[in-house]
């Protein structure tokens, strides 16, 4: 096991508490960077560690910053995308709920970065000891001068609010997310404008997943030279992968983006609960599954790219030999034709009929031309939605036909469901 940063004190029940944090060197980053380093100067740093969004789409956290427009007299908005809605996804719980100063103090330092004020942890309603401890912890930095009027006597202030979520799960996407803050129903809005130029209430917001803020405090505490040298250079630093499924471990692990889809499995999941294993699906439940030939891809975003899936949330779930693929696509298919939002044709309407399709296969109803007819609706549905809701969903959905399709023609034949 490598040596760990963002999970180094998990396992102490004191972590949560301010005073632990900063014995451990917590704030430190925040002191530096408010002393040495100007708004731009903090946003040259972050993109020469090349520092990738931890949420999704491992979008370069510094360049994104870059977006927000300079001198033009609005307020800015900071806000921390802690909805985790995506199944197989429980790295941010962790963070928030064993050591949320972490990402609360790489919130500060986007905030001075980016010109931002006001700040929201959009925090997900069901996570209900993440809530208690992120409120402690924004209670505890403000108390301390960490945040509120004139931080550190550097005259930059700042103030973070909780915005609890109800259980939407399109309000992790970002402009849906922007949409709920503002009381509204969570629905995707048109890019561009991107929320780095008109988000909440059309000012310039800033949007980022808890893990990336997390990665923040150890960039500017240890150096970019230390956070460079951890994993590919495509995609450096710490990272948190979940693992679910049948595994004998289950779990959150950080380690190096070098690492193997097969060796995180073997050597971090040890392996099939029991039996081989048959596939995994390596970014949470919209990432294309692998199956278990090609476990051999490295947990990074061009090499999952390039293996026709992607790194995502970084939620692995392995399922092993007694899994039935058509049964999987069709829990999964119903996940996202519920949380579709509805707003666009092919999402709304596709997702509908897949889960259809899918049902009737699975009670031994399957027509021979209903895989042709789920790759025809795959095809309907991504590159024509929306969002990237609807796009992943149809991509996870056709990448069990392409991987498993003898699976729907035998299921379809014999008309049982069995691995
Ligand atoms: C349907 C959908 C759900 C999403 N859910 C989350 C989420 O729960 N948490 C998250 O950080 N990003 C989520 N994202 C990605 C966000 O839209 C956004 O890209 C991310 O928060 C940016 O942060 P980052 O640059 O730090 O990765 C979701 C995207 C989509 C399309
Ligand atoms: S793709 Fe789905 S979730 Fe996204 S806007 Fe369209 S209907 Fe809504």
């Amino acid at each position: 096991m490598s040596e760990l940063t963002l999970l180094k004190h998990i396992d102490n029940p004191d972590a949560p508490q301010i005073e632990i944090y900063e014995k451990s060197g917590g704030y430190q980053g925040l002191r530096r960077v408010l002393k040495d380093f100007t708004p731009d100067e903090v946003i040259d740093y972050v993109k020469k560690c090349n520092l990738r969004g931890r949420g999704g789409a491992g979008f370069p956290t510094g360049m994104k910053w870059s977006f927000v427009p300079k001198g033009d007299g609005k307020p800015h908005y900071l806000c921390c995308n802690a909805d985790e809605g995506e199944p197989g996804t429980f790295k941010d719980r962790l963070l928030m709920e064993r050591d949320p100063h972490q990402m609360i103090e790489g919130m500060v330092i986007t905030a001075y970065a980016t010109g931002c004020n006001t700040a929201y942890v959009y925090i997900r309603g069901e996570y209900g000891l993440s809530i208690r401890r992120v409120r402690d912890a924004v209670n505890a930095a403000r108390a301390r001068g960490y945040l509120g009027d004139n931080i550190l006597g550097s005259g930059y202030s700042l103030e973070i609010h909780l915005h609890i979520g109800a259980g939407a799960y399109i309000c992790g996407e970002e402009t849906a997310l922007l949409e709920s803050i503002e009381g509204r129903r969570g629905m995707p809005k048109l890019k561009p404008p991107f929320p780095a130029v008109a988000g909440i209430y059309e000012c310039p917001t800033v949007i980022n997943n808890v893990e990336t803020f997390a990665c923040l405090p150890h960039i500017f505490r240890l150096g970019s030279d230390w956070f460079t040298s951890i994993g590919p250079a495509d995609a450096p630093g710490p990272k948190l992968f979940a693992l679910s499924g049948h595994l004998k471990q289950r779990g959150v692990f950080e380690l190096p983006m070098s690492i193997s889809l097969g060796a995180l499995i073997e050597d971090y999941g040890h392996g099939a609960l029991t039996g081989k294993l048959k596939a995994a699906i390596p970014g949470g439940v919209s990432a294309p599954m692998i199956p278990a030939s090609g476990f051999d891809v490295g947990m990074d975003f061009s090499s999952l790219a390039a293996a026709d899936s992607m790194l995502g949330s970084a939620g692995v779930i392995a399922l092993d030999e007694t899994s039935s693929i058509p049964v999987v696509a069709r829990r999964i298919t119903e996940f996202f034709s519920h949380e579709s939002c509805g707003k666009c044709t092919p999402c709304r309407e596709g997702l509908t009929w897949a889960a259809k399709i899918l049902r009737r296969i699975e009670a031994g109803d399957g027509l021979p031309g209903d895989p042709d007819q789920l790759e025809m609706l795959c095809g309907g549905i991504f590159g024509n939605s929306f969002c990237a809701l609807g796009d992943g969903a149809a991509w996870a959905l056709a990448a069990t036909l392409k991987h498993f399709r003898p699976e729907y023609d035998a299921l379809i034949t014999r008309k049982t469901a069995t691995g």
